[in-house]
């Protein structure tokens, strides 16, 4: 039996390593959260009865000379590519429940241990985000370093400059230490997750899992001009050292300080007396959490007095004077009916799994993604398994796992497809890619696909030509390539189901409207692979045409403004392909408009000027300043920095306009930025 066991924990602990590495280091995590503390405290729980003497078990030291002999077990972020920097307090992690009695057994321990009989904590959000560690020494932000191993970190200051509520300054205000060594976290707000995901898929690109995963790999970015890119955002929650270290006698103290000198705090925290009035805390963080702007999935209770919390001490993996509650995500028993494949316009195929409707967070969900091949086998998901579903931090629904029990006798393992299911062609996979691609680009699926993006609103805008029409139009053999779309006749539409007279003469209209919509959406509409609509601009800025694009070489492609060596190489496959060529052809011949007059950007009055936009604007939407501002030949960035020209403040403006005061910059009003609008 013990033999068994100890087979098991050895399993155990592969497993917890593997998903360490996956989690800390590839930012890639493929278990939920609830996933991995199940086996995590399973782990825990063998190596409690094969370890009675506690060997596994080490107790850090006070002496700060020691940690790096009893390294916490907390995984481990750091890459190589990146500077270390050590903790001035190490970074450990929390426990875990998901469970009341522990709760309260929790609060037991520490009355027993202080001999009281009512203990004052602090109840705070937990944050779902990337572990970070922010240093200021006598005001000035030194350094902000991941996690790592607990005991050293990554520095990524670089790549969290752009991070707007991050100030660079403290204000000096009266009691603010020399040195403050804050712990905090960063996150991704969801918009700003789904803008660049819109971005991946114009450009045919595999999409971003989750907000936490691309928070994670952003800040481990080698580019900081690539990482500024992406808008991330910090919440503060905890202290990590200070000095003098008598600044701060409780965890609220520290929270209000802090918030004084307007760094990012967490919204909520309850100072209690007791375990019970925490744990009606807890339950009424679990109604507003859902307001805040950053992903939670649980409370943290702190014991109160910072004297208090030392003389708890901590374990080698976690403080005895703090505890995660963590919040359930909504899960969901379901029948998995089929598994299908879907065929994207770049050929990459997507298994999807068909549920039997559940409801799951207000939705009733149908479909969930299964990823690609590997993750189905990984799982060992089959056809007719009952399944759970999770709708996490996940934008779209989960199979978590299957519930083995009630499977089937007869079930059998899924076999990935090795055709395409429109085309039949064999799929390829490439070397190192997860998904397997159907290559044929006659493939029917993959044409609608085309089309559909050709009309969508960010490239041509064809009003009427929706996802059924161009089912239709592919299916009755009218149209094969984005420029048979300019062949078509009024009565081709006639045949169509739901068409008569009007709506064929609409349909018509629209398309020979979009002939005029210019070079950059046309371009951006092609779907060449890693141009989307902000490289398809910056190309159409610099080429007069079509025609001229594709002549161009590597070199002069490199040259552009945020083009490199991939994207050339793709632009150049493109426009050597025959097929390709004689679309392009067909579509100057029918009168698309496919060269303009390249303005003398030397000439521009906002030339080289970058602007930021923050608050409120009333006259105009914040597209419709964009457009006027590049009109101008400026550029409209998310961040404040001492390159920033103008910064235009509308009511409600926060951070941004406090870091443009604090580094210069010029700030204008919505009034006197439309003068000078006019002045042009
Ligand atoms: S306190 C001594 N408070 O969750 C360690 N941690 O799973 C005390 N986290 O390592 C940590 N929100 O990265 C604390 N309000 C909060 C938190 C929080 C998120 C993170 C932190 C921690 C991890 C543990």
């Amino acid at each position: 039996m013990t033999k068994e066991k100890e087979e098991r924990l050895r399993k155990l602990r592969s497993l917890v390593d593997e998903h360490d590495q996956r989690y800390y280091k590839d930012a890639n995590p493929t278990i939920s959260d609830r996933e991995y503390d199940r086996i995590k405290r399973e782990m825990e729980e063998l190596e409690q009865e094969l370890d009675p003497l506690g060997l596994f078990k080490q107790e850090t030291s006070s002496n700060p000379d020691e940690w790096a002999q009893a390294l916490p077990e907390v995984g481990d972020d750091r890459l190589e590519e990146f500077a270390s920097h050590r903790h001035l307090v190490p970074m450990l992690s929390l426990d875990n429940t998901y469970d009341e009695t522990e709760f309260f057994e929790f609060d037991q321990r520490l009355k027993k241990l202080f001999d009281l009989n009512e203990l004052p904590y602090v109840v705070e959000p937990k944050i779902d985000g990337v572990a970070v560690s922010v240093t200021y020494v006598d005001g000035v932000l030194q350094s902000a370093v991941t996690r790592g191993n607990g005991i050293e970190g990554d520095v990524i200051t670089q790549n969290l400059k752009h991070v707007s509520a991050l100030p660079f300054d403290l204000p000096s205000l009266p009691g603010m230490p020399e040195v403050l060594e804050i712990r905090g976290e960063i996150y991704m707000s969801h918009d700003e997750f789904i803008r660049l995901n819109d971005l991946r898929e114009q450009a045919g690109l595999p999409l971003y899992a989750n907000p936490r995963n691309l928070a994670a790999g952003t800040v481990k970015l080698l580019d900081p001009k690539e990482a500024s890119t992406r808008k991330l955002e910090i919440v503060l929650y905890g202290m990590g050292a200070c000095s003098p270290e008598s600044c701060f006698k409780t965890q609220s103290q520290f929270h209000r300080s802090i918030r004084e000198w307007r760094l990012p705090t967490v919204e909520y925290l309850k100072s209690v007396s007791s375990a019970s009035e925490a744990w009606e805390a807890i339950q009424e963080l679990d109604q507003l959490r859902h307001g805040y702007g950053y992903p939670t999935d649980g409370a943290v209770v702190k014991l109160d007095p910072i004297e208090m919390q030392k003389n708890a001490g901590s374990t080698a993996k976690s403080p005895r004077w703090a505890i995660a509650y963590k919040f359930e995500s909504e899960r969901q028993e379901t029948l998995l009916e089929d598994i299908i494949m879907q065929v994207g316009r770049t050929g990459t195929i997507t298994p999807v799994a068909c549920l039997k409707p559940v409801q799951l967070a207000g939705t009733t969900v149908s479909r969930a993604s299964l990823h690609n091949a590997d993750e189905i086998a990984r799982k060992d998901i089959r056809i007719g398994d009952f399944v759970i579903v999770e709708k996490a931090g996940e934008i779209i629904p989960q199979v978590v796992e299957v519930i083995s029990a009630k499977r089937v006798e007869n079930s059998q393992p899924f076999e990935f497809p090795t055709e395409c299911p429109t085309c039949e062609d064999l799929l390829v996979r490439e070397e190192g890619e997860a998904a397997w691609r159907c290559p044929n680009p006659e493939c029917a699926e993959q044409i609608k696909g085309r089309l559909e993006y050709f009309a969508s609103r960010g490239c041509m805008d064809i009003d009427h030509l929706g996802e059924a029409v161009i089912d239709q139009l592919v299916d009755q053999g009218k149209a094969k390539k984005v420029s048979d779309l300019y062949e078509l006749k009024k009565e081709d539409f006639l045949t169509l189901e739901g068409f008569a007279e009007k709506s064929a003469e609409n349909l018509f209209h629209s398309i020979e409207e979009s002939k005029a919509r210019g070079v950059a959406r046309l371009l951006c509409g092609l779907g060449i692979k890693h141009v989307g609509s902000s490289v398809a601009k910056e190309l159409a800025r610099n080429f007069t045409g079509i025609k001229q694009l594709g002549q161009a070489s590597s070199d002069e492609l490199l040259e552009i403004d945020g083009i490199g060596s991939i994207m050339a190489e793709s632009i150049s496959d493109f426009f050597e392909d025959p097929g390709n060529q004689s679309m392009l052809e067909q579509l100057e011949k029918s009168g698309v408009e496919t060269s303009h007059e390249l303005k003398e950007s030397g000439e521009q009055p906002f030339s080289g000027k970058a602007f930021v936009l923050t608050g409120t604007l009333n006259t105009f939407s914040r597209d419709q300043a964009t457009e006027r501002i590049e009109a101008l030949g400026g550029k409209v960035t998310s961040s404040v920095s001492k390159k920033t020209a103008f910064v235009v403040a509308g009511p409600g403006a926060g951070s941004k306009l406090s870091k443009a005061e604090a580094l210069g910059v010029e700030v204008l009003s919505e009034e006197a930025f439309l003068e000078l609008l006019e002045k042009h």
